[in-house]
């Protein structure tokens, strides 16, 4: 596990864009399943605004999890990611793989789960992605994997539907089996209302085996968290 503590929420997404457009270089093709909800805002502007000259068609993106709202729905993920990130770079309609919030919530699933056999390489048995960006939630819940459904981190499939538990708005999310599967994880947390539940994660603290988050090893990739220092602020160094 790599902490990489940030000054600023601000200073933390220069650091993980300027991270990321390095790890596409490298590669000739490069997978991304994206968080939703506010965090990667931030990261998601320094992208589109600092480097849009990247060459974007060798990205692929996909999302960790999604709400089974429409696309212009103001809770759906891709169209936070369409207004902040993809209405602002040069990248494929093809490279973009959303999950059809439209559609029936089963089928979603299933096509969802057949998207990423046929476009992401297989590793372990799984489709592989190059990165999956995580966030947090202050319940400890990543993805759409929340403390009450915690069999969906081990559950034997690529993605699963979920149940926000207030709301109870369905999400499609990928399983922890898959985000495991992750050559690389980052997630990426900020703000001192996460402060206290990073700390127990990466303190390894015994009340952290109830928040998902805790249970997102990388089976044989690297796992780095990304944190601004209110984030960060309980961490014992
Ligand atoms: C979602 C996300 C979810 C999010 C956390 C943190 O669809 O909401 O994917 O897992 O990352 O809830 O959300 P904030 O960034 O808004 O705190």
């Amino acid at each position: 596990m790599n902490l990489h503590i940030h000054s600023s929420k601000d200073a933390l997404a220069e650091a993980f864009a300027a991270y990321i457009a390095q790890q596409v270089q490298k590669k000739e093709s490069y997978s991304i399943a994206l968080s939703g909800g506010s965090t990667p805002k931030v990261l998601f502007q320094k992208l589109a605004s600092d480097y849009k000259t990247l060459d974007w068609s060798k990205v692929k993106l996909f999302w960790g999890d999604e709400r089974m709202v429409p696309p212009d729905h103001d809770e759906s993920n891709f169209k936070m990611t369409k207004d902040f990130l993809l209405d602002h770079i040069d990248i494929p309609a093809e490279n973009v793989f959303r999950v059809m919030g439209e559609n029936e919530e089963e089928e979603e699933v299933k096509r969802y789960e057949e998207v990423l056999k046929a476009n992401l390489p297989q590793q372990n048995g799984l489709p592989q992605f190059d990165l999956v960006i995580l966030g947090m939630g202050e319940d400890g819940h990543t993805a759409s994997i929340f403390p009450h459904q915690m069999e969906l981190l081990t559950v034997d499939q690529i993605c699963a539907l979920a149940t926000h538990p207030e709301s109870g708005q369905k999400r499609v999310t990928l399983t922890g089996v898959m985000i495991n599967n992750g050559a690389e994880v980052a997630f990426l947390v900020t703000g001192v209302g996460k402060a206290e539940k990073v700390a127990a994660i990466v303190n390894k603290e015994g009340i952290a085996t109830f928040y998902p988050a805790a249970h997102i090893h990388p089976k044989e990739g690297q796992l780095n968290w990304w944190l601004d220092d209110s984030a960060a602020l309980n961490i014992k160094h």
